[in-house]
């Protein structure tokens, strides 16, 4: 099915384990891709992984795209290079678990901070003028079940996670009236990925994630201002009817 043929799909943190899966999905579904990292390596990977799906739709890009000037250089090289962007998926973070709150080195805190909220805050400030005026465009932050409850030793988790609903709160009411409609994709259960030594059939895949990404960049869902939970791979809603 090419339901995004000829669109353009920037798909930040795409070379990590989430990420990879959702990268999958747009290009299956005719999507050109543009994946940045700040780790050359990890872009390797990723078109290891992807193996026959890699195809000239596949654009990556080394460098960091969450620092404001990373950001506009990714910017402008989409611009002169690819074109005009018409969706962004955030697949930023990753996890931590250590001390107890009252110990967290205040290093580890602005550290998580950094990469969990500061991050999707300058992507989205970046990217998000980008897409205002364009119909059917989207932007979709990925997010984990610690923004809903707290994990005790993940605390800086927790706290960043349920900044970053507030965050897509604010950005959803402020483009209420723009054509771009920002939804995020909370994913409650662990994800099966290429590194998980444990994979459980309950568990949700990143193929999974990035097949229902799909849908809400596609014509076919209207939906805005979302928080989409996933409790366990049974609730998968049904897409694409
Ligand atoms: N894995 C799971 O079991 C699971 C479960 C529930 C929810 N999630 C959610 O899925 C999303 C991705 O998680 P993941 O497991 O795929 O993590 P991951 O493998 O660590 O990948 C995270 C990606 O985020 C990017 N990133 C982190 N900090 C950044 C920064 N400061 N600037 C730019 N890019 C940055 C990294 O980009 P580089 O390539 O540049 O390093 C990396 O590709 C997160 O929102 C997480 O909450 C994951």
């Amino acid at each position: 099915m090419s339901i995004l043929a000829g669109k353009v799909a920037l798909i930040i943190g795409g070379a990590g384990e989430v990420g990879e899966g959702v990268v999958r999905q747009f290009l299956t579904h005719g999507a050109t891709v543009v994946v940045p990292s700040r780790d050359q390596y990890r872009l390797e990977q990723l078109r290891e992984h992807l193996g026959r799906l890699c195809c000239d739709r596949l654009i990556t890009f080394q460098g960091g795209c969450c620092t404001e000037e990373g950001g506009l250089d990714l910017r402008n090289k989409i611009e002169q290079d690819v074109g005009q962007l018409d969706m962004v998926v955030a697949s930023i973070g990753g996890w931590w678990q250590g001390e107890p709150l009252s110990q967290v080195p205040l290093r580890i805190w602005n550290h998580i901070m950094e990469n969990s909220l500061t991050a999707h805050f300058v992507a989205a400030k970046t990217f998000l003028p980008m897409l205002a005026d364009l119909k059917d465009s989207s932007y979709t932050l990925l997010n984990g079940g610690a923004a809903l409850y707290p994990i005790p030793s993940a605390g800086p988790i927790s706290v960043s996670a349920s900044a970053q609903l507030m965050l897509k709160d604010v950005l959803s009411a402020e483009y209420e009236h723009s054509q771009v409609r920002i939804n995020t994709l909370l994913i409650k259960t662990k994800v099966n990925t290429r590194s998980q030594p444990h994979p459980k059939p309950y568990w949700i895949t990143a193929d999974e994630i990035g097949l229902y990404a799909v849908y809400l960049a596609s014509p076919a869902c209207d939906k805005h201002g979302e928080t989409i939970i996933f409790n366990e791979r049974g609730e998968i809603p049904m897409m694409f009817e």
